[in-house]
């Protein structure tokens, strides 16, 4: 029996690399070049399965000119580059990396929040820029962060996480919004409230965004849930860009509608709204809310062991279409 071949979309440890050695004929890109549809579709043909990220987009249209392929591991937990209904027609299983992040982008979003309510790298480019000559008693004054009132929408394991630290740790009084309610055992547990998406945005003094991307939460805030929130208001997008509407946004910092906002997630990313560089009262990160080394390699090696798992046994840690392993 040939070994099953497998390419790796995008550079990752190498320590991961020799693991698939160890099961596959392994097709990898160390150079890390960034592959359009169409080289992703010439790099796939004759494998079996592919490790991918984010950035790599499995259609209808790459299924139907990689016949071979069985599996795409996504080193990722959202997974709004995969359309799932064309993969398991395709019969072709998709996985992603839940859990092993969680704690660890819950972390981010609250460095974010931290970041940009108090004012952190604005301060900080004013003092690099040599424009700190003396002190003054409302420099860079920024909004409360413990006792005020946090609103979370998007409120699964990753929500939860800062539910957990906001109240727990900050003493804030968190509300959230879902799709659907908590029970009640995990309300307890996070110390949240569950409110309607209005409400939230009318009280929450810090308004973090962990709801996945799909075409029903897109621009999920725009300018008319802007205008809701508090001139004092600071919001978070840790989710995936398009959940905000980004000139909406930018258009409202610049109004004063709300104070100030955290973005680790863009439109059209890895571009950035112009308008959004230019604001000053915008702390800005480059889709790295899950960017630790030990959590990297914990998804690297998760995608990895789905890989393993399905095409040696026909198994998988975390199927996100699990009727292909139904029907194999
Ligand atoms: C995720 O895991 O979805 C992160 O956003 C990295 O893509």
């Amino acid at each position: 029996m040939p070994r099953p071949t497998i390419a790796v979309a995008r550079a990752i440890f190498p320590e991961v690399i020799e693991r698939l050695h160890a099961h596959f004929e392994v097709r990898a890109n160390p150079q890390d070049q960034l592959l359009n549809p169409q080289e992703l579709v010439a790099f796939l043909q004759g494998c079996d399965g592919l490790l991918c990220t984010g950035s790599e987009r499995i259609d209808a249209a790459v299924l139907a000119a990689c016949p071979q392929l069985r599996i795409c591991a996504n080193m990722a937990v959202g997974y709004n580059n995969f359309d799932l209904d064309a993969m398991t027609a395709a019969r072709v299983l998709g996985t992603n990396t839940p859990d092993v992040l969680t704690e660890t982008t819950a972390d981010f979003g609250f460095a974010l929040l931290m970041a940009t309510a108090r004012r952190v790298t604005e301060s900080e480019h004013y003092l690099r820029a040599g424009k700190w000559t003396r002190w003054s008693y409302d420099m860079f004054a920024g909004q409360e962060v413990h006792g005020s009132t946090l609103g979370i929408i998007g409120m699964g394991r990753i929500g939860q996480g800062i539910a957990r630290r906001g109240a727990l740790g900050f003493g804030m009084k968190v509300i959230y919004h879902n799709r659907s309610r908590l029970d009640a055992d995990t309300e307890a547990q996070c110390q949240a409230r569950y409110v309607g998406k209005e409400e939230l945005l009318e009280r929450a003094d810090h308004v973090v965004l962990v709801v996945p991307y799909s075409a029903a939460s897109h621009h999920t805030i725009g300018a008319a849930e802007l205008a809701r929130m508090k001139p004092t208001a600071v919001l978070v997008n840790i989710a995936r860009g398009g959940i905000v509407d980004d000139a909406a946004l930018a258009q409202a910092l610049r109004d004063g509608k709300i104070a100030a906002a955290g973005l680790d997630v863009f439109e059209g990313e890895p571009q950035v709204h112009p308008a959004l560089l230019e604001l000053p009262n915008v702390v800005l990160t480059p889709h790295i809310a899950s960017a630790t080394v030990t959590t990297r390699k914990a998804m690297a090696n998760l995608a990895a062991d789905n890989l393993i798992r399905f095409l040696t046994d026909g198994a998988a840690l975390t199927a996100l279409n699990p009727q292909v392993l139904d029907a194999a």
